[in-house]
């Protein structure tokens, strides 16, 4: 894909495999078709969120007004969220556990459309102009362009250099010298080159956690995305791992646009731009982070970050 690219594909007929790309491999690849067409319709506009920060012209990702249920519509577990993502900045996404920060991430590259009973029951998501949720837009390409980095650090059981080149050989790549290059920058952009670069066709497995999990932002990065969803990618890591990966985000963030679901606080104030601040499914402030970790305009904000509860 022309990484200059600044629509969203929308082919349908890509190569199955290629859903793997960014996917957990223990999530069912097939993504059953929208039921809902809560998209289409013109929806009303929620309560906006105002705050320093709120002011972003020409945003990566557009979230406006959205619900979502994971129980056919009964429930909402996110209500109403309107939030702008800029474009190559970190985004940080906090709140206590439960509060739907996860749920938000996986909407974002349609991951949620794995659960059969969930669906949007208002509202839409735009990344760079386009409607996530359209008819015309696959998943499977949709998800070239949003990476996923997990928790839990999650390689392939081959080679060092077959997890990096996984990706563009699903994109039918199979020219050698692109393959070197591609895995040699991406292992670079993943600040791991130098630790592997005498072992490529070792095992991933033989890696450290912290190692792993910088391959598998080499596996993301590999294929070029336009954004990279983080869920607590810091969380099975060790402090020294973690200030490695928090360095590298600080890093991709010149090249890409990130968004982080995180539970640490610290973290949240070292490497985001922004931060979200969710509670029970509703997004309470969200501000630059300078300002939601010295200023906060919400009382709840305060009290979250100040760990008075959550
Ligand atoms: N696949 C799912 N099916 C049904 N409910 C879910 C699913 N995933 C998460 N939930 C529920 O949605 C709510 C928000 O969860 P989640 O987004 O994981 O929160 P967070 O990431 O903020 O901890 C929780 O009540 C959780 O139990
Ligand atoms: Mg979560």
């Amino acid at each position: 894909m022309n990484p200059q690219d600044t629509t969203l594909p929308t082919d349908p007929t890509a190569s199955q495999a290629a859903q793997a790309v960014g996917i957990s491999h223990d999530e069912a690849p097939d993504a059953p078709p929208r039921q809902d067409p809560a998209h289409d319709a013109p929806q009303p506009h929620g309560d906006t969120v105002t705050g320093p920060g709120m002011a972003i012209e020409n945003p990566m990702i557009k979230i406006n007004n959205l619900s979502f249920s994971y129980d056919n519509g009964k429930t909402n577990t996110l209500r109403n969220i309107s939030l702008d993502i800029p474009e190559k900045q970190v985004t940080a996404f906090i709140g206590p556990s439960g509060c739907g920060k996860s749920t938000l991430l996986r909407c974002l590259n349609r991951m949620n459309d794995l659960v059969e009973t969930s669906r949007i029951t208002t509202g839409t998501i735009s990344i760079m102009g386009q409607d996530i949720n359209a008819k015309n837009v696959s998943p499977i390409e949709l998800r070239k362009q949003v990476g996923m980095v997990f928790q839990k650090y999650n390689p392939f059981p081959k080679s060092i250099y077959d997890n990096v080149a996984y990706g563009l050989r699903i994109q039918g790549i199979k020219k050698k010298s692109v393959l070197d290059e591609a895995v040699e920058r991406s292992l670079h952009g993943a600040a791991l080159w130098d630790e592997v670069k005498d072992r490529l066709k070792d095992s991933a497995l033989g890696l450290s956690g912290g190692q792993q999990q910088r391959l598998c932002i080499a596996r993301t990065i590999a294929v070029q995305p336009k954004v990279i969803l983080m869920d607590e990618p810091c969380s099975a890591l060790d402090p020294i791992a973690t200030a490695k990966v928090e360095e590298l985000m600080l890093e991709l963030r010149k090249d890409f646009t990130i968004v982080i679901v995180t539970h640490s606080m610290q973290q949240a104030s070292r490497i985001s731009d922004r931060t979200a601040f969710f509670y029970l499914g509703e997004l309470i402030e969200y501000a630059t982070t300078d300002h939601i970790f010295t200023n906060p305009s919400v009382p709840q904000t305060e009290d979250y970050i100040s760990g008075r509860f959550g």
